[in-house]
């Protein structure tokens, strides 16, 4: 009887409370002053807020400007909203017309790629996920917000939060990796950065989070290429990281430009209207990608442009990025009564209530002030913060016999490699408004720990991806003068990003040549990675006794990679994403199924190949130190637990080695027998702590029954009964464990 009591309380303060957060005081007006705008919209004046078109910058290098046939669309109410449009005073100009000279003075909203960086070019976002550190990332992303909106920007089409388990696809560069969990930590850390405490604050960015959903599952790594993959999976795995940023407060979304088993995104009904709108209470909008309502025609599940518009518009897509369907189509379709307004209502007041969160309404011009926008940008604070997080995102990837730290008195150093001395590749592929003469070079980094005593040679040895070999002899005299080799190699800045997918992990061009060319001298190499994607680097890790991944690390790249190098910071940095050892066994990542069969090199019959291991050349989650951390200890609060109920998980971790450092201790579940197959393993805690050398703290995690739930076979999100184990450990694979049994 009292259990009855209590459940009927529960659900009518279940009940009651959601009503209090879906309607807000502060939303009623709102809701009302949208009401009346909607009342006096004409049809057209409603589908023009549900079109956003392109300013075309790129064609006038340093201007920012749209065309007179856009200037006389915003007199008609024709534009809600204008992509790559930035600067306080282009953005002021085209505010300016749509206030002063639109019957219903309602504002723009300027869109932007704020990825990693306006002006301050910050790591890639698969980089700061490799911090494991979601404060620091946080702290990125509102310092990007704080000079994008100081440049007219309202809305940045970020954090892009899609799971990439093949490192073919160029796109895993903009995301935080292979990790559900991971993922989500990175992806509410960004909306809140982005999004500040308060929209209407000047320096909130609104957030959209992209690409809804599944993008990264494309088939064989090919940008934009087919997905098809299970609802358990999506749920599982890809939509986790998108609910951890709605959840976070994310006002907006863009849908992808994949097919999800047969229905493309900007036409699913199902992910659109069913899940995001229905099953998650979302009331932000959503907004379709670069023409991707115009590709359902290109797709096949629309005959034409305004097919592709009905399609769009009734799954769920509220604004049309530059394909032209809504503003070409979605009059005839309601005239016609093909679709009804309402429809278009809605969308319309989706978008009218992301302006008004803004206070975009109250003030038009709050992002336009070009004396603001000088003060905001490329400050002596907002280089400090890119200088931190790229420090923080650096992974220590092999180190024997202590080769590094280096010793600052050291007698001549080669600094050699197409990227030691490049500008503008460590600025990755979404730069925007960076200017590479800002970039710190592997070369200046290095340079400037040196003293007068000390020589620097530089030699660029070859191209990145090129064949020549010519820089070969000059590369090798260098090595020959010197000490010690740092031998800087990788992916140019764009052979990752949006259609930047890649058929091969290995080194591009002759770069591995030139390395074991270098080896053969017999000095020393250091190997610094720059990459946007794990690289299949088998020759080098068996080879040279030292690998630094240094990704794209934004302006202060060379900076952090030499504090590195000579030890003015210990690397804490993990990998957020696999390496395999080869092209050939990707997808790989560490969350998979142990099938019937678990690939061991040693069983005929097991799921591995003939050529190589099945095992990967770096696991998720692995990133050394300069010291060294042991675990022990792993305890339990209880050896069973009643669904429902948390247990508490704790396990010592010593600084065991000669420095002081910082560890990130993870904590990995498996659901021993379900009533589906459950991963080998699935990160669902981390920490990161620092720690004295000698000293030894408890690190302690609680785990709720929401971690250990998952999509069952009848597809209910919940927690089944039987044996669960606890893995801690300083990687995916170099764990301890313990048992628990949950009961009904
Ligand atoms: C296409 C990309 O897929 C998306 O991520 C980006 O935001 C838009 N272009 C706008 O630049």
């Amino acid at each position: 009887m009292k259990q009855k009591f209590t459940s009927v309380f529960t659900l009518a303060f279940i009940v009651l409370s959601s009503f209090f957060t879906v309607i807000k005081p502060q939303d009623k007006t709102i809701e009302s002053k949208i009401d009346s705008l909607l009342s006096i919209m004409t049809l057209d004046e409603k589908i023009g807020q549900l079109t956003q078109l392109s300013a075309n910058s790129w064609e006038f290098p340093g201007k920012s400007v749209i065309s007179d046939e856009q200037k006389e669309a915003v007199k008609k109410g024709g534009v809600g909203s204008f992509l790559n449009l930035f600067g306080a005073e282009a953005t002021r100009q085209v505010q300016k017309i749509a206030i002063e000279q639109s019957r219903l003075k309602i504002p723009i909203i300027f869109g932007y790629d704020v990825i990693h960086g306006y002006k301050t070019t910050f790591p890639v976002p698969l980089a700061e996920a490799a911090s494991w550190d979601p404060e620091a990332v946080e702290k990125s992303s509102r310092i990007q917000a704080i000079e994008a909106s100081a440049a007219g920007i309202n809305w940045t089409f970020a954090p892009m939060v899609d799971i990439a388990r093949d490192a073919r696809w160029g796109r895993i560069v903009e995301g935080s990796g292979e990790d559900p969990y991971l993922g989500s930590v990175m992806a509410k850390a960004r909306v809140k950065g982005f999004q500040g405490n308060n929209l209407a604050d000047n320096t909130s960015l609104l957030a959209c989070v992209k690409h809804f959903a599944g993008y990264g599952a494309a088939e064989g790594g090919r940008d934009y290429n087919t997905v098809d993959i299970s609802e358990r999976t999506l749920r599982d795995i890809y939509l986790r990281p998108f609910k951890a940023a709605l959840d976070a407060g994310a006002g907006s979304f863009m849908c992808s430009f994949n097919e999800i088993s047969g229905v493309p995104s900007s036409a699913n009904k199902h992910l659109l209207t069913d899940i995001f709108r229905k099953e998650w209470k979302a009331d932000g909008f959503i907004l379709s990608d670069w023409n991707s309502i115009g590709e359902l025609v290109v797709h096949g599940i629309a005959a034409n442009t305004k097919e592709a518009a009905k399609l769009a518009i009734t799954a769920g897509v509220d604004m049309d990025m530059e394909s032209g369907c809504y503003k070409n189509d979605l009059k005839d379709l309601a005239v016609g009564k093909k679709i009804s307004e309402d429809v278009i209502n809605e969308s319309a007041r989706r978008i009218l209530r992301a302006k008004y969160k803004l206070g975009l309404f109250d003030n038009p011009y709050k992002n336009c002030n070009p004396e603001l926008e000088k003060t905001k940008i490329l400050t002596k604070e907002n280089i400090a913060a890119a200088l931190d997080v790229a420090k923080k995102s650096i992974v220590l990837l092999k180190n024997d016999k202590n080769t590094l730290p280096l010793i600052k008195d050291i007698k001549t150093i080669a600094v050699i490699g197409p990227l030691a001395a490049s500008k503008a590749d460590p600025l990755g592929s979404w730069e925007q408004q960076g200017d590479s003469n800002n970039t710190v070079t592997v070369l200046e980094g290095v340079k400037s720990k040196l003293g007068s005593g000390s020589k620097v040679i530089y030699s660029k040895g070859c191209e990145i991806d090129e064949t020549g070999k010519g820089g070969f002899a000059d590369a090798i005299n260098a090595a020959k003068e010197a000490d010690k080799i740092i031998l800087v190699i990788g992916e140019g800045g764009h052979m990752s990003g949006e259609a930047g997918s890649r058929s091969s992990l290995e080194l591009p061009g002759v770069q591995e040549e030139l390395a074991k060319a270098l080896y053969e001298t017999g000095k020393p190499v250091i190997a610094v990675l720059m990459n946007g994607r794990p690289l299949a680097i088998p020759w080098l890790s068996q080879n040279v006794p030292a690998i630094v991944e240094g990704w794209f690390l934004g302006h202060q790249a060379g900076a952090a990679i030499a504090d590195v190098l000579f030890g003015d910071y210990n690397p804490s940095g993990k990998l957020p994403v696999t390496f395999p050892i080869a092209t050939g066994q990707v997808p790989a990542y560490y969350n998979h199924k142990s099938t019937g069969r678990p690939g061991n090199d040693t069983v005929v019959f097991s799921s591995r190949y003939k050529d190589i291991t099945p095992n990967p050349l770096y696991p998720f989650g692995f990133g050394l130190s300069y010291t060294k951390f042991d675990y022990s200890n792993l305890t339990l609060s209880a050896n069973k637990i009643k669904i429902g109920e948390d247990i508490k998980v704790a396990v010592d971790v010593k600084n065991s080695g000669n420095y002081d450092g910082e560890e990130v201790v993870q904590l990995y579940v498996q659901d021993i027998a379900g009533s589906v197959t459950r991963p080998v393993k699935e990160l669902k805690r981390f920490k990161k702590v620092f720690l004295k050398k000698g000293e030894t703290k408890k690190m302690e995690f609680t785990l709720t029954d929401n971690d250990l739930a998952f999509y069952n076979i009848d597809m209910k999100f919940t927690v089944e009964p039987g044996m669960f184990k606890v893995f801690a450990g300083t990687n995916s694979e170099e764990l301890i464990s313990a048992d628990f049994e949950v009961t009904e």
